[in-house]
């Protein structure tokens, strides 16, 4: 007898799904080239390409079907919020910031290449991810391009990832002990504003209300919370193998976190109580938004 899927099981399959149509949109906007800049381009592709959860680009695809867009806007919506999540990584990894030297598995992008082509494709990345949302196939009306284009600059700029990661830098550069409200301010930036803006990019493409516009949006900062929560506590208690990148460096690095902070079972605590949170503010979407639900548990359950 055919045994019933679970929600992670439907999940599963949806996320392989989504990761495998993102790659191939990837893989048209970021074609590969010839002449003495193919470098660049193949550093991109490396950085974007073929691995990552694809979290950000699933929650862009899953909030847009809620209110029945397109797929190939959702799509190149999905793919541009990957490409700016990727550059993120390439700067994080450099000797500059994290120095890690492991990536989605592979050798980070400055490890494949050198530090300049791990810092020009970040920045073409981010540039390309700009350049894909203000193009007309991406959203007919330009009102709905330009609110893409100002949402992924305010989650990845001085209010969102880069300041985060300015606090993330400074506070382990200080190594004395940062408040828990300071550290959850710095990974409502750096992490939690992608994650926001990339669960509003889909009631932002289907031009819905304003009330589940802000539902979506909380619902992403709370998952956003919760992700960072748990990619601390995968770095303090699982491996490599099963991560694709070096684990046990936030303590020694003296990084601010609430694993550091609190320890492993209250960031824990903390942790299901934000996915909560989050399973919360979907109820105005009732039953079509399963996925989104499963996905906040997920996002904590996760070993990668
Ligand atoms: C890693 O993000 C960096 C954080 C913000 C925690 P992900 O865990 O989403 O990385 P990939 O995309 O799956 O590799
Ligand atoms: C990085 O946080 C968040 C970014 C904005 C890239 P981490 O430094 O903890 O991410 P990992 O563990 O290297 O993926
Ligand atoms: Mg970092
Ligand atoms: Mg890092
Ligand atoms: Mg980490």
């Amino acid at each position: 007898m055919d045994t019933i899927p679970t929600p992670a099981d439907a999940l599963r399959a949806a996320m392989a799904d989504a990761a495998a149509e993102i790659d191939l949109a990837l893989d048209m906007l970021i074609p590969p080239s010839e002449g003495i800049e193919a470098q660049l381009f193949d550093a991109m592709r490396y950085a974007a390409m073929g691995g990552g959860k694809r979290l950000r680009g699933f929650l862009v695809l899953e909030t847009a079907r809620q209110f029945r867009v397109g797929r190939d806007t959702a799509m190149r919506t999905a793919a541009a919020i990957e490409m700016l999540h990727a550059y993120s990584l390439v700067h994080d990894d450099l000797p500059c910031m994290d120095d890690d030297d492991l990536r989605r598995g592979k050798p980070s992008v400055h490890k494949a290449y050198d530090e300049a082509t791990a810092v020009l494709a970040g920045d073409a990345l981010q540039a390309n991810a700009f350049y894909v949302l203000s193009e007309h196939d991406t959203h007919a009306d330009p009102a709905v391009r330009i609110e893409l284009c100002r949402g992924l600059a305010r989650a990845a700029g001085p209010r969102g990832m880069c300041g985060g990661q300015m606090m993330d830098m400074l506070a382990e550069a200080a190594g004395g002990p940062m408040e828990e409200a300071e550290i959850g301010r710095l990974q409502m930036l750096k992490t939690g504003k992608l994650i926001e803006f990339a669960a509003e990019a889909g009631a932002i493409l289907g031009k819905a209300p304003m009330q589940m516009r802000h539902a979506l949006a909380a619902y992403g900062r709370d998952l956003g919370a919760a992700f960072q929560i748990a990619d601390d506590l995968l770095d303090a208690t699982a491996s490599p193998e099963e991560t694709g990148k070096r684990t046990g460096k936030d303590a020694t690095a003296g990084k601010a976190t609430l694993v550091g902070l609190l320890g492993v079972d209250r960031a824990r605590s903390q942790m299901e109580r934000l996915a909560a949170q989050a399973i919360g503010h979907l109820d105005a979407l009732g039953d079509r938004a399963d996925l989104l639900r499963a996905l906040a548990s997920y996002a904590i359950a996760r070993r990668n």
